[in-house]
């Protein structure tokens, strides 16, 4: 079943640009595969990733990415089935992003930058807000 999942975590420090670009590597390399699309964010020290696909191929890549060293403090934020894909064409899209800076990176109001600021801290929102903010950055 076609499904959704979106996480947050912290980025350890030992995660440099070049791990990052590692990451990138391996989603290009193993998404199209699996037919797993979706976001990636990051920042200096977050992680929040969306990924949408089969259900069984998203819980087993969720459960691969959660054991990876290069972040910790792995939080689901929602997860369940979707009737169409958000991100069709993108094995992972991809962007960094400056958590003090939001709402100048995206067209977020002050609030909606807040609220996306305590997703990242994995202060529960709901998870269609979260999709929703999330689409911003890739307007
Ligand atoms: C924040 C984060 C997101 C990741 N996302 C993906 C992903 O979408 N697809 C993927 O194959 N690996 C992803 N990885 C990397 C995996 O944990 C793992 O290192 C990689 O899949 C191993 O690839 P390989 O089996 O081809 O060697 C991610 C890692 C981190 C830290």
């Amino acid at each position: 079943m076609l499904s959704h999942l979106v996480y947050v975590s912290v980025r350890k420090p030992n995660c440099t640009e070049e791990e990052i670009g590692k990451i990138l590597e391996a989603c290009k390399r193993n998404n199209s595969k699996i037919d797993i699309t979706g976001v990636l964010l990051y920042s200096g020290t977050h992680f929040l990733q969306y990924l949408e696909g089969d259900y069984k191929e998203i819980s087993g890549l969720y459960e691969k990415i959660k054991g990876d060293d290069r972040h910790k403090n792995v939080v689901l934020i929602t997860t369940g089935p979707i009737k169409n894909r958000t991100f069709p064409s993108w094995e992972m899209g991809s962007k960094e992003i400056e958590e003090e800076k939001i709402e100048f990176q995206t067209d977020m109001s002050k609030e909606d930058a807040n609220a996306f600021q305590d997703i990242i801290a994995g202060k529960g929102q709901e998870g269609s807000k979260a999709l929703n903010l999330i689409k911003k950055f890739f307007k």
